[in-house]
């Protein structure tokens, strides 16, 4: 057991107690954040006078020493220390002796712990808006390979109106888009330093909180010292960030498991990325749609374990506080890695352009562009959109389409009806003539394809 407290103890902390409060065992992975944390800390003691320049020299160089010995596995994190704070400054001290001892003044771990999570929550935002753009790219290629690739739409799950495989999977960009802009704002408002408030009132050393904040690429510090040691709404907001994220890649998760499905086929999810069954030899199951589906509501989970631990809890620092840690450790690696195996699935799932087609053409999907044309023909909505009504029935009795109708059969419902209704509800009309900001027609989504593509390129 080794901690960096026992001074007003008497007895020796229980096995039992002292298992239940380390941290070691999850928050050694915030040994790069804590040692460049610890870095900037003893640039700045040095450059305030707290420490001499030699005291600070030595510091930075054995620390920089024990980060490369961590990367380098020359250095094992063990659990025998409380937290990641007590390893460093242990091996710190037991490296360079008393000017070790020397790192932790003017800090409390309250605000020490409060800055490695920031850091740790900054990176992790960092790479996860590069696998997300990797995957919007990803997204954005099909967008503009697939411009004449006609498609049903559906609400309710039955099918409604004809769009574009482009149009559809613009959809999913944009959700997605909004996700990683909804990150990039949780970012913004996280990066303040809370560095140097101590345990809760700040300290009385002369600290330049300024120059901590700025060595560690923050805006600035935070300012209030009790709400910087007890603030973890950023991890809060970067959980709901997350739960959203993994609501959207579940909704495509369900849809690419309706697709692949023997009675849909419209797409065909790759060897690479489905499972076999170990009793039924010609199933290829889409596993990994359903995991990264079953895995949202893991998500979830972490933001409402930690929007509950914080829900009581006083000013300032309170040990509830440790638990923050394995929920968000395990909402950002699982939300990262179904990023990941969603774009190598999306890569290479092929999509079967006939069926799509096919099914697009059947289900009675331009009935409202029948209306729309009577609507042309001065007849009002209302009647126009019954006696379209009354043509499905027909072509549902008759086992056809609308477009499989004679001209006769068309005028017997309605004497409107004239040679150019066949061009004004083919597919390619009814797609085509949506022109409309945000309508499947090519020329409306190509549009948004080069408002993507600039979007994209921006860093
Ligand atoms: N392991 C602790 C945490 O994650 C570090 C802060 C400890 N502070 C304290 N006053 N015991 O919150």
């Amino acid at each position: 057991m080794a901690q960096l407290w026992g001074g007003r103890f008497v007895n020796a902390t229980d096995t039992g107690a002292f298992d239940f409060n380390a941290s070691i065992s999850f928050d050694k992975r915030l040994y790069r954040e804590d040692i460049t944390g610890s870095i900037a800390h003893a640039k700045m003691l040095g450059s305030t006078g707290i420490i001499t320049e030699d005291e600070m020299d030595d510091m930075i160089s054995s620390l920089q020493g024990i980060l490369h010995d961590v990367e380098d596995g020359k250095l094992q994190i063990t659990n025998e220390y409380e937290d990641i704070h007590s390893f460093v400054e242990s091996v710190l001290t037991e490296r360079i002796g008393d000017t070790g001892k020397k790192l932790h003044t003017g800090r409390s771990r309250n605000d020490q712990v409060a800055l490695d999570m920031k850091l740790y929550t900054r990176n992790f935002i960092d790479s996860l808006d590069e696998t997300l753009t990797v995957f919007l790219n990803t997204l954005l290629e099909i967008i503009k390979t697939n411009t004449d690739t006609y498609m049903p739409g559906f609400t309710h799950l039955q099918k409604a109106q004809p769009v574009t495989l482009s149009h559809y999977i613009s959809a999913y960009f944009e959700m997605f888009l909004r996700d990683r802009d909804r990150l990039k704002d949780t970012r913004k408002r996280l990066n303040l330093c809370p560095l140097g408030c101590g345990a809760l009132a700040g300290t009385t050393y002369p600290l330049d909180r300024d120059l901590t904040a700025s060595l560690l690429g923050f805006d600035g510090p935070t300012r209030n010292s009790m709400d910087s040691v007890s603030d973890r709404d950023y991890l809060i907001e970067v959980l709901n960030d997350l739960a959203i994220l993994m609501m959207h890649l579940s909704r495509f998760s369900e849809e690419i498991i309706i697709w692949n499905s023997d009675e849909y086929r419209f797409v065909e999810i790759d060897d690479s990325f489905s499972t076999g069954s170990s009793i039924m030899p010609q199933k290829k199951n889409p596993d990994i749609a359903e995991l990264v589906r079953g895995k949202t509501g893991r998500v979830y989970g972490s933001l409402m374990s930690l929007l509950t631990t914080m829900k009581g809890l006083p000013l300032a620092y309170d040990k509830d506080m440790q638990e923050d840690k394995e929920v968000a450790f395990d909402a950002f690696d699982t939300a990262h890695f179904c990023v990941k195996l969603f774009d190598g699935m999306m890569k290479t799932i092929s999509f079967n352009k006939e069926k799509l087609d096919k099914s697009a053409r059947h289900g009675f999907t331009n009935a409202t562009d029948v209306a729309d044309y009577l609507v042309r023909k001065n007849i009002p909505f209302r009647d126009a959109h019954a006696v379209s009504g009354r043509l499905v029935l027909k072509c549902i009795d008759k086992g056809c389409a609308l477009d499989d109708l004679s001209l006769e059969e068309f005028k017997s419902e309605c004497e409107a009806f004239e040679d150019d209704i066949y061009e004004a509800i083919s597919l390619k009309t009814c797609v085509e003539k949506r022109l409309t900001t945000g309508a499947p027609s090519k020329e409306a989504v190509m549009k948004n394809v080069r408002l993507y593509e600039e979007l994209l390129n921006k860093r």
